[in-house]
This record gives structure tokens, sequence and C-alpha cells, in this order.
């Protein structure tokens, strides 16, 4: 999956300095059993932008085995807060192990369910919201999540070039959700967004 050049990805991910064991562990399992992760080079990207704006409140929309959620609470601090979120029960046993084994557990919330209920269900502002849900959901992701970002906070989004299909006109039902979601992003006064072309694509959008 992606839209990057297979050299380029791979000479990207050799830049990619070592990680913790546990993440290494959930790249080989994903790969394995299919799970659609973002892999080491998002993870990082995610990584680096809640530090990049201090990030102390991050809610994450389609979680799976967490590992998108222990790069994101690797950048939160001690006493900061990541709401992980997914529909399935038996991911979220997996991935409360992986964030035990990752030191991060304390810094994590799991939450099961329908992540857009979920985020109505939880008080405050965040200062960075993730998603990757199913990529139908994406416009409703965007009249939910906007709103509850502070000023200065990103939304982040995953697989919005997804594998480049929304650029061909191809008119299935998620690749129309994911133009509709990138249209709303760039016709948004409230946002300022760029879509960083890293695997399949990551739209980072700055509330104004
Ligand atoms: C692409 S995977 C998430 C991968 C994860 N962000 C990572 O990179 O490590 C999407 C996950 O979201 C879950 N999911 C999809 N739509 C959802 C929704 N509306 N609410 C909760 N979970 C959802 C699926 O069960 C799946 O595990």
């Amino acid at each position: 999956m992606g839209i990057l050049d297979e050299d380029v990805a791979r000479y990207l991910e050799s830049l990619t300095p070592d990680r913790l064991d546990v993440l290494l562990e959930q790249e080989d399992m994903a790969r394995k059993r299919r799970i659609p992760i973002v892999g080491p080079i998002v993870g990082r990207w995610l990584h680096q932008l809640a530090h990049m704006i201090g990030a102390r409140r991050i809610f994450e929309m389609g979680s799976a085995i967490g590992y998108s959620t222990i790069w994101l609470a690797l950048a939160v601090p001690e006493d900061g807060i990541v709401y992980y979120t997914d529909s399935d029960p038996t991911n979220a046993r997996e991935a409360l192990r992986y964030f035990r084994r990752a030191g991060v557990a304390d810094r994590i919330r799991i939450l099961v369910g329908d992540a857009l209920e979920l985020l109505d269900q939880v008080e405050g502002e965040f200062d960075l919201i993730f998603n990757d849900v199913d990529k139908h959901q994406y416009p409703d992701v965007f009249r939910k999540a906007v709103p509850r970002l502070r000023r200065g906070g990103l939304l982040v989004a995953d697989n919005v070039l997804w594998g480049g299909r929304v650029a061909r006109g191809e008119t299935d039902r998620e690749t129309v959700a994911i133009r509709e979601f990138n249209r709303l992003l760039f016709s948004s006064s409230d946002l300022l967004t760029t879509i960083i072309p890293l695997r399949d694509g990551v739209s980072v959008s700055l509330k104004l």
C-alpha cells in the first residue's frame, strides 16, 4: 500500500533510527496478519508532530493493535493522555499488552466502540486528533473533530491519497469519502492544511 516509490520508501526507512523492540514486534505482527498500521516513517512523523506542538491531550480514532498510539504516547509528558479507540475489543486487549511493555500504559486510556461516538463522550479540547477509522467515515470525522481541537491544535489523517485513487477520479465509496474529506480540509477557513505524500498520504491541518 502507498504512493511512495518503493526505493524511496526503503531509503526513508533506512534513515529511521532504532525504535523500541515492541514497535518492531508490532510491525512484524501487522505484516503477518495484514493489519494496516501507519508504519515507522509515519509513526515517527506523528511522534514529531505531537512534540512540535507540545501535545498533552491526544485523541486517536481507529487504533487497532495500538502501534500509532505508542508513537503518540511516547511524545506526551507523563501526565499527558492519549485516548485509544477501536471497535474491536480483541484489538484493545492486545494493544494493552503492548502499551505495558512500551511503558506507556499509564498515559493511554483505552475506549472500545465507535470512535466518532466516543469522541462525543470525552469532554474537553484536544491538542491533536489522529484519524485512521474506516475511510467512508472521513467526512463525518471532519465535522466532529475540528470543533474539538484547541487553536494551534492538529487534525492529522492517514490514507488521504488512498493509493493515488483520489487523484484518478475513482468513484467507490471510500475514495469518494476521502476526496470529500480532503476538499473539506482545504476549504475550511478554520484550518491550514497540507498533505504530506508519505506512505499513503498524511494530511496535517492546523486549527487557526
Ligand atoms: C487502519 S487501522 C488503525 C491502525 C493504527 N492507527 C495504526 O496505525 O497502528 C483501523 C482500525 O480502526 C478500527 N475502526 C475503523 N472504524 C472505526 C470506528 N468508526 N470506530 C472505532 N474503530 C474503528 C478498525 O477496527 C481497525 O482496527
